[in-house]
């Protein structure tokens, strides 16, 4: 039987403390070049966050342009709303998993729009929200749900599965060298008590893996929470999803952007686009140089901004065009 969500409170856990960092949207220059957009655009930002991307993307498209911004996530969708309160009558809020992109288009009244944003992943809001338990910084209970109204969350994918179902999800949604390693103390922990913060969970995978060989730069237990927040959100069938139809709900000229963090995410961006420009219904587009090719390579982050913000230094961004 399955348990849902950590029994932990907030308080529960010693020492925890909330603070909340804004985030900085990420090659946010070369997006909106990306995108083409021009005053009454409609646009379909898929990841609003905290709206950073959607307020530089209104400026652009007023007067009369239209954005609708969705989210998992309510305390984001309420954050932007709260930041783009000036813009009201231009945008649309949608709490909807972007892979149900033809019910939030109908939802706003839209068949098709102008141009389309996926800035993948999670935002440092969540991520500097210790009580979301998607952070190795604090310990906090072990969450990671992007949308708090879903049954399933990290504590229940640690304490139920078996040890091989753990050590598959954190070598392939984590490519940990490790995970069978890590699955085994993580099974072998549970026994005595469950794991139930996202602390105990960085202590387990630190024992596991054999001292000498945590000499990355990078947290020993990063790679196995970005495992665990994969697949408690079941994230990388929702881009495959939403990509696969986007298309669809594009007008023709209009542009799709991706930004992807890792490379799971941007091959599902890059593999899609191949198959759309293969079946000549889209272009590649590279903002910077003009090419749109084949062989069009994904864009990245200037040294000025990785340098501002470390987070872009692993940023991807490929744009494709809708041709018919
Ligand atoms: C990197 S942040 C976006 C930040 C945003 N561009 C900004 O400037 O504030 C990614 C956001 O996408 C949301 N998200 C991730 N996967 C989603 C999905 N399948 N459906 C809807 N929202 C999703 C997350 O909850 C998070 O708020």
């Amino acid at each position: 039987m399955v348990r849902l969500h950590s029994p932990l409170i907030l308080s529960e856990v010693e020492g925890l403390k909330t603070f909340k960092m804004e985030h900085k949207p990420v090659m946010s220059v070369e997006v909106s070049e990306s995108l083409n957009l021009r005053p009454g655009c409609v646009v379909l930002d898929c990841t609003i966050g905290t709206g950073g991307h959607s307020e530089l993307i209104l400026k652009k498209i007023m007067p009369k342009g239209r954005l609708i911004g969705v989210d998992r996530d309510k305390e984001s969708l309420d954050y932007s709303r709260q930041r783009l309160a000036s813009f009201t009558d231009a945008v649309t809020l949608v709490h909807n998993n972007f892979r149900n992109i033809g019910d939030i288009l109908n939802t706003a009244g839209v068949d098709k729009v102008d141009a389309m944003l996926f800035d993948l992943g999670i935002s440092s809001y969540q991520l500097d929200t210790p009580e979301r338990g998607f952070s190795i910084k604090n310990d906090a209970p072990l969450d990671m749900r992007m949308d708090q109204s879903s049954y399933i969350s990290a504590y229940d994918l640690v304490n139920n599965l078996t040890e091989d179902e753990i050590s598959s999800i954190i070598k392939t949604f984590g490519q940990e060298r490790w995970h069978n390693r890590i699955a085994r103390y993580m099974v072998s922990a549970r026994n005595a008590q469950p794991i139930a913060t996202t602390g105990q969970l960085s202590s387990i995978i630190i024992r596991a893996i054999p001292k000498g060989f945590n000499r990355s730069r990078i947290h020993p237990a990063t790679r196995t929470f970005q495992a665990l927040r994969i697949a408690v959100n079941r994230e990388l069938e929702s881009i495959e999803e939403a990509l696969r139809k986007s298309l669809d709900y594009l007008n023709i000229g209009g542009r799709i952007s991706v930004i992807s963090f890792h490379s799971l995410e941007d091959k599902i961006a890059k593999n899609t686009f191949k198959r759309f420009v293969k079946e000549a219904r889209a272009k590649l587009i590279q903002a910077k140089s003009g090419i749109s090719d084949i062989r069009a390579k994904p864009e990245i982050a200037s040294p000025e901004e990785i340098e501002d913000n470390p987070r872009s230094r692993s940023a991807k961004l490929r744009t494709i065009e809708r041709l018919e």
